[in-house]
């Protein structure tokens, strides 16, 4: 949670900064409005903006609206300016804190937020089993293993556990395991010791260390090195890590979370996942039905995101057509949520009334849509979802050198093309097409995840190999 602090809180910065330090949050200050504006364009993003009541509150919200940045404010005063509060709320601030800054209060509001931005929208019975199952499980210390296809809400799960459990207003700390490279995930992991290796010019924690008293989640930990699966094991069990170059052990006390889109139990059968760590991780199991196996959601979910982002666009709230919705309703979705997310980000830019109707629908993957009239016209977004889709080889002048069809393209642009391309000829299988392309699979699997959530099509892997997406 990243906070901006816009003024001068009649002195109280520090204390309310200081709160929300402890409550886990990110703190940047700027004295006036133009600073906080900056700050929002510049791209130091934040979850939440504090703004004194002294300053022109109406004025910050107008100018986010007017730029389209979202992001929620709260004003705050001293408690016996009823008025000013009262014009703040007018203006659109969403809560007044009074000064001087209450501990409880500030958490509350930190928290509230954070809920709003990371709630699990979700109808279908289905879900309901699963929710029920994670409210039950949360407030316990237990370690849960969080399963499902990419895009199917595994790490939103985990920040659910995260807010419903007895660590709630402790850090909720997340590794990613497939992104850092191997080499360096130990360190991540453990931290290290100064002078442990040639760089380590000081002692760096760890995100054990961080999460301390809170809740890790290690994303995506069937890509963990088998050697590194041992000291992770031995983390969990003994509740005490060894940082890199160090001589003694640290007490942590933490929950772990992790989530796999890999069936972890075939990963132990092929002796690439230790089982004991299996068995440490799956004290629960919660397993995400895939989108297409929740039509109920598919509906709730599809009007949640037209709404959240034709707000984000800055454009009257757009609804979801009872033709639109058949239509998503019968799509595979195997992007899952992801997927449907970017679907209705698209829909929501070429929908050209409030009703999103099919025409507004690019569905991209196994089962193309019907292209939309015009599509090669619209918004970029949709055009190169749709250029991916049906991927453009560089063949288009045969007699030239075979990079000529390429020029004016960027390096990325047609790196994506290429890594697709030959995924699609290897009919999905991963291992085959990284081998071809000359890449590891692990390289593969990041430029595929980063290009999924872009909302390019993937072809989906191949049936029964080891990077299944399926589980
Ligand atoms: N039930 C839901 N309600 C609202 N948003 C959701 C829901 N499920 C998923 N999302 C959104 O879909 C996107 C993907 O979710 P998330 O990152 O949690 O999936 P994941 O299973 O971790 O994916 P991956 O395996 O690719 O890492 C996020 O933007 C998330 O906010
Ligand atoms: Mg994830």
């Amino acid at each position: 949670m990243r906070l901006l602090i816009v003024g001068t809180l009649e002195g109280y910065i520090t204390a309310a900064g200081k709160i929300a330090l402890q409550k886990g949050a990110k703190v940047a200050h700027t004295d006036s409005i133009g600073g906080a504006l900056n700050a929002l364009r510049g791209g130091q993003g934040a979850d939440l903006v504090m703004i004194d009541v002294k300053l022109d509150v109406g004025m910050l919200i107008e100018a986010l609206k007017t730029e389209r940045i979202t992001v929620p404010v709260v004003a705050c005063g001293v408690a016996t300016d009823a008025q000013a509060a009262v014009k703040a709320i007018r203006a659109g601030a969403k809560e007044y804190i009074p000064l001087p800054p209450d501990a409880q209060l500030i958490a509350a509001v930190l928290e509230a937020v954070a809920e709003e931005s990371h709630a699990i929208v979700s109808r279908d019975p289905s879900m309901g089993g699963v929710l029920r199952l994670a409210d039950q499980i949360a407030p316990s210390d237990a370690s849960v293993l969080i399963t499902g296809e990419s895009g199917t809400g595994k790490e939103l799960m985990a920040r659910y556990i995260h807010r419903k459990s007895r660590r709630a207003n402790a850090v909720f700390v997340s590794v990613n395991c497939a992104a850092i490279p191997e080499n360096l995930l130990e360190s991540e992991l453990f931290g290290h010791e100064k002078g442990a290796f040639t760089g380590a010019v000081a002692r760096r924690v760890g995100k054990f260390e961080e999460a301390n008293g809170g809740t890790l989640l290690l994303d995506e930990i069937s890509e963990m090195d088998i050697r590194l699966q041992a000291k992770l094991l031995r983390a969990i069990q003994e509740r005490e890590i060894d940082r890199v170059g160090g001589t003694q052990p640290v007490k942590v006390d933490i929950r772990v979370l992790a989530t796999s889109n890999r069936f972890l139990e075939e990963e132990v059968r092929a002796g690439r996942f230790r089982e004991d760590l299996f068995f440490r991780l799956n004290v629960v199991n919660l397993a995400l039905p895939p989108l297409r196996e929740r039509p109920a959601d598919i509906a709730v979910l599809s009007q949640h995101f037209a709404a959240k982002y034709s707000e984000a666009n800055g454009l009257p709230e757009r609804t979801v057509g009872p033709e639109a919705l058949a239509m998503l309703q019968g799509h595979r979705w195997r992007g899952n949520v992801r997927e449907l997310e970017n679907t209705m980000h698209r829909a929501v830019l070429l929908s050209r009334g409030t009703e999103i109707g099919t025409d507004a629908i690019l569905l991209t993957g196994a089962e193309p849509a019907a292209p939309a009239p015009g599509y090669s016209a619209v918004a970029p977004v949709a055009a190169r979802a749709t250029a991916v889709a049906q991927p453009q080889t560089a063949a288009g002048d045969p007699g030239a050198s075979g990079t000529a069809g390429l020029v004016g393209r960027s390096v990325a642009d047609v790196e994506r093309d290429l890594i697709i391309d030959t995924l699609s000829h290897c009919l999905g299988n991963r291992t085959h097409a990284a081998n071809i392309l000359g890449i590891s699979i692990r390289t593969l699997r990041n430029k595929l995840k980063q290009y999924s959530d872009e909302g390019v099509a993937v072809p989906p892997p191949a049936g029964g190999e080891l990077d299944r997406a399926a589980m």
